[in-house]
């Protein structure tokens, strides 16, 4: 069984290591993404795993079967950056990692909206100057606040129950509800029946051609002045251009976004100054706006979960031609 991991850092080479030796296979990892270029390198090879950073293009994809390779395991959720028609049209099937930890997504939220409240910013500034005093940096707290929730999957319940935990009344929207929220009473009918209601909005759905730039100029217009915007998903739930005269009027009052639109331009690069410009220049200015480089999957259970279950999916795929993590594209 020859299966090739594209993508590895160092951090998950010891999960590599501990399914290589629970297995008894060896798996060939390689640091570099997978792209229309590095895809030679799964010549020979019975299954390619990797994980999203660039898009997965039909020609990509193309090449993968080109090779005779029919499995590809991704290691993360989101599928976003599959071509889902091309997977369709050249015949390759494609499992991803449904829930590696929604924890670590969920409490990245939590925390972010904490350093947004404790405006952790402006007072790090301040003490770096000498500054110690408190106004006018006063904090909110988040039992006082009504948390909207978009989208209640794994994710989307974690971060409910985080915030119920912190005393917040929370109320939630999805396409698809939950029978016990349903039950608890957490859904609101409408987008803006929760945009009116909610101090706070955090969102954890998954990327769909019917939810880009699902929060607008007209949904920021219909939020309370004041709200402060979660973004744990994925940059286009958000019209970046929106936010920022949201920001610039004061109806958002914060933001945390570990996903922007364009995230793969920066983010897990180093970049140099002058490449930091355009809207992403202007976020990253502003102390009331938190950006971190997609990085609420990144703690250690859950990066082991992605290897683990990824390279179990590949190996069952190899072994019978099926998973239960198999991806179905419309
Ligand atoms: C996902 O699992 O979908 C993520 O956003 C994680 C990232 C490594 C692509």
């Amino acid at each position: 069984m020859k299966i090739i991991a594209y993508g590895i850092r160092e951090d998950e080479l010891p999960y590599v290591k501990e399914w290589e030796n629970d297995n008894q296979i060896k798996i060939e990892t390689v640091p570099d993404l997978l792209d229309e270029k590095t895809v030679q390198l799964a010549a020979n090879h019975d299954a390619i795993v990797a994980y999203q950073q660039k898009d997965y293009t039909p020609e990509l994809i193309k090449k993968i079967r080109d090779l005779n390779i029919k499995y590809l395991s991704i290691r993360n959720t989101g599928v976003d950056n599959v071509d889902g028609d091309a997977v369709n049209q050249y015949g390759l099937i494609v499992t991803n990692v449904p829930s590696y930890s929604p924890s670590a997504v969920a409490e990245l939220s939590i925390a972010k909206l904490l350093e947004l409240f404790r405006k952790t910013p402006q007072f790090n500034r301040k003490m770096k100057n000498n500054d110690f005093t408190w106004e006018p940096d006063i904090s909110k707290e988040i039992r006082t606040q009504t948390i909207g929730v978009i989208g209640t999957g794994r994710i989307g319940q974690t971060a409910i129950k985080i915030f119920k935990a912190f005393g917040a009344k929370v109320i939630g929207y999805d396409i698809y509800q939950n029978p016990t929220l349903k039950e608890e009473g957490i859904y609101v009918d409408t987008l803006e029946e929760l945009y009116a209601k909610s101090t706070v909005i955090t969102i954890h759905s998954p990327a769909t051609e019917d939810n880009y730039h699902l929060l607008d100029d007209e949904a920021f217009n219909k939020m309370q002045d004041g709200v402060h915007i979660l973004n744990m998903a994925r940059g286009t739930l958000i019209d970046t251009d929106a936010l920022i005269r949201a920001l610039d009027s004061g109806k958002v009052a914060g933001a945390a976004l570990d996903t922007l639109e364009n995230e793969t331009d920066y983010f897990n690069r180093k970049l140099k100054e002058s490449q930091v410009n355009g809207t992403f220049k202007n976020l990253l200015q502003r102390e009331n706006v938190l950006i971190t480089p997609h990085t609420a999957f990144y703690t250690e259970p859950a990066v082991r979960n992605m290897v683990i279950d990824a390279l179990n999916a590949s190996k069952d795929l190899i072994e019978t031609g099926h998973s239960d993590k198999e991806v179905k594209f419309k």
